[in-house]
């Protein structure tokens, strides 16, 4: 047994030496896969969702069951079995899921670390591909769950009991992660409104796209695209991060991916018909777009739009 003063380094060595090697089919497998691009995924080792003296290591993109060697437990923060008594046992002392069902004589029952979260003692649903244990039940984005009237309800009003963690952004609920490697990761699909104003903000990774999102009250209550733009509707109109709105693709310039006519080389004081659309013109030099009516095309040689 070590003394408690030993390096916190040596530690790790355990993470070779102790082996139960056990393939256990009800551990979430968090595991890098085995792929043509990659063949042999770097080691990873996770926590044991259920008991602290145990972790997950894999292998070929398969989840083990190890024991970490008496009186040491799996740490988070550092990745590696640590004494039970030293300050990197982060472990948290959690009765295992089916203990607390088992315990309690309600059905429903809060849960004791996050307020988005509850358990569901009668739902004996196969948990495997997903970040979540056994009973354990997660609202949907951005609902809590109440804990005085047990159940899911708006973040406006439901009551979140003292300690736990409250989810405030889209990723913060493990339901919106990945669980496979063909998805698009949660911070890309769903942007965090945390710190900004009540309103329309970008999608910070998907700058000059469709892509938006509503804020209120720090959460992302709606993922939006902007419609598409008349008169052809070929296209949608992009989101504007300095405006804060959906504008036409004619008044953002071509390096934004915009179709803002250049008005670089043309002559001032007249119109030109753009490259995209024969129905489309612009004025010289300030670069501005009008539409000819339907079954009109805009002539350059007279200057004005005419029947087809
Ligand atoms: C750990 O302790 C248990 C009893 O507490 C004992 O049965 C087991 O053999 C010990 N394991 C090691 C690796 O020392
Ligand atoms: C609890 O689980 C049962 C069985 O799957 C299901 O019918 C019920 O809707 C669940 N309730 C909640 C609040 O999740
Ligand atoms: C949003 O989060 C900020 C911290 O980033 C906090 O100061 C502010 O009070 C929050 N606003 C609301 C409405 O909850």
């Amino acid at each position: 047994m070590l003394p408690p003063s030993t390096p916190i380094t040596l530690a790790f060595v355990f993470l070779v030496g102790t082996a139960l090697a056990q393939y256990d089919s009800d551990i979430v497998n968090k595991c890098p896969q085995v792929s043509p691009e990659d063949p042999n995924p770097d080691p990873l080792y996770y926590s044991h969702p259920d008991d602290c003296t145990k972790y997950v290591s894999c292998a070929f993109g398969l989840p083990y069951v190890m024991e970490c060697p008496n009186g040491t437990v799996f740490s988070d923060v550092i990745t590696g079995c640590v004494h039970e008594e030293g300050p990197y046992n982060k472990c948290a002392k959690r009765p295992e899921n089916k203990a607390t069902c088992q315990a309690g004589s309600r059905n429903l029952i809060p849960h004791p670390d996050f307020c988005q979260r509850y358990y569901n003692c009668s739902d004996h649903s196969d948990k495997r591909m997903s970040y979540l244990g056994k009973f354990e039940e997660e609202c949907d984005y951005p609902d809590l769950f109440d804990y005085v009237l047990l159940k899911c309800m708006s973040f406006k009003v439901a009551k979140c009991a003292e300690g736990t963690k409250v989810g405030v952004q889209p990723c913060d609920y493990v339901r919106n992660q990945c669980v496979s490697s063909h998805c698009e990761p949660c911070s890309f699909r769903a942007p965090s409104c945390l710190g900004k104003p009540d309103g329309l903000h970008e999608n910070t990774i998907k700058l000059w796209t469709p892509f938006h999102v509503r804020c209120e009250s720090n959460r992302s209550v709606e993922f939006l695209e902007c419609p598409f733009q008349p008169p052809d509707s070929r296209f949608r109109m992009l989101f504007s991060p300095e405006r804060k709105a959906c504008i036409p693709l004619w008044e953002i310039p071509k390096e934004k991916s915009g179709l803002q006519p250049d008005c670089a080389e043309k002559e001032e004081g007249r119109f030109f018909a753009t490259d995209e659309s024969d129905r489309v013109f612009y004025d010289c030099p300030f670069s501005k777009v009008f539409f000819c009516d339907k079954e009109e095309v805009f002539s350059e040689e007279s200057q004005k739009c005419v029947q087809t």
